[in-house]
C-alpha cells in the first residue's frame, strides 16, 4: 500500500482499531458496519469512516468492513506486520517489568537484550532474556540487528545514553525516563508517561467531583486535594 502522510490523531487511534478488531476476530465476527463498530468503540461513526478513509476505506456502502482485512491493513500501517527488535536499557522494576510482559511479542516487538550498569544485575536473565554491561551496548546493536531501544534508566542519564544509541544507529527510542530528548530529524522517540496519565485521571475526577461538590462541597474537596491539579489546590504531590 502506498503510504502518505497521515496525521498524529489518527495514528494514535489506530492501535484502538486495531485490539477492536482483533477481539471481533476472536468472537468469530467477519463484518462490521461503521455504526456498529461506533457504537462498541464509543466513537461516532462518521470519524471512524474519516479515520478509515485515509488508507483508502476498506469499506463496502452498505456492506461494512471485512473485519480480518481491516485488522490485517492496520496492522500493516503500524508495521506490526513484522518483527522489530528491541533492546530496553535500564533493568530496574520498569524495565524488567516490561521484559516480563509476553503480550509484546504477539506484536512482533521482540526483547532481545537488556542492558544495566549495576554488576548485582549483569548476567542476570530475565524470561530468557539476558541483562548485559552497558559497555556492550553498541556491539550488541550492530550484531543483532535492533531497531528500538526502550530507556527505562534515570533522566539524568537518559541524553547521554540516547546519543550513544543513535550513534549506533538505532531511529526509534521508547522513552520512560522522565526528560525531553533531543534527536535528529531521522530518529523517532515515543514518550510513555504513566504519571501524565495519572495527573490527567486526576484532573477528571476532580472536575467531576467539584460539579458533584454543589451538593456535598467539603468532603469531597479534601478528596480531590490529596491528589490533584484542581483550582481548591495549592500544595498537592504534583505541585
Ligand atoms: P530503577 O532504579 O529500579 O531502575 C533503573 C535502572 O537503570 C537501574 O537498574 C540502574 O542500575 C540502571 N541504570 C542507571 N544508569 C544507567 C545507565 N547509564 N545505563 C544503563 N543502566 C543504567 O528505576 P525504575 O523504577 O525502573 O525507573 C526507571 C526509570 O523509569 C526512571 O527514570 C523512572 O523515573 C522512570 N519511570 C517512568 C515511568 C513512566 O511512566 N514513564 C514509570 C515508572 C518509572
Amino acid at each position: 500500500m502506498e503510504r502518505k502522510e497521515i496525521s498524529k490523531a489518527v495514528i494514535s487511534r489506530l492501535p484502538r482499531y486495531y485490539r477492536y478488531l482483533g477481539e471481533l476476530i476472536e468472537e468469530g465476527v467477519e463484518r462490521i458496519s461503521s455504526n456498529e463498530l461506533s457504537s462498541r468503540m464509543k466513537v461516532t461513526a462518521s470519524q471512524i469512516r474519516q479515520d478509515l478513509n485515509n488508507f483508502g476505506g476498506f469499506g463496502q456502502q452498505g456492506y461494512g468492513y471485512n473485519v480480518k482485512y481491516l485488522y490485517s491493513e492496520i496492522a500493516k500501517i503500524l508495521g506490526i506486520d513484522r518483527q522489530h527488535n528491541v533492546i530496553i536499557i535500564g533493568a530496574g522494576n520498569l524495565g524488567q517489568a516490561i521484559a516480563n510482559y509476553t503480550n509484546f511479542e504477539r506484536r512482533g516487538f521482540v526483547i532481545r537484550g537488556m542492558f544495566d550498569i549495576n554488576p548485582k544485575l549483569i548476567g542476570l536473565v530475565i524470561r530468557g532474556i539476558e541483562i548485559r554491561s552497558v559497555d556492550d551496548l553498541e556491539t550488541f546493536i550492530r550484531e543483532n540487528n535492533i531497531q528500538i531501544a526502550a530507556l527505562t534508566i534515570p533522566k539524568t542519564k537518559a541524553p547521554e545514553i540516547a546519543d550513544r544509541l543513535i550513534k549506533a544507529g538505532i531511529k526509534a527510542i521508547w522513552n520512560f525516563a522522565h526528560t525531553d530528548l533531543v534527536v535528529p530529524d531521522d530518529v523517532v522517540v515515543e514518550n510513555v508517561h504513566l504519571s501524565e496519565s495519572l495527573m490527567r485521571l486526576s484532573y477528571r475526577v476532580c472536575n467531576m467531583q467539584e460539579k458533584t461538590a454543589a451538593h456535598s462541597p467539603d468532603d469531597l474537596i479534601l478528596f480531590c486535594c490529596l491528589f490533584c491539579l484542581c483550582s481548591h489546590c495549592h500544595s498537592g504531590p504534583f505541585h
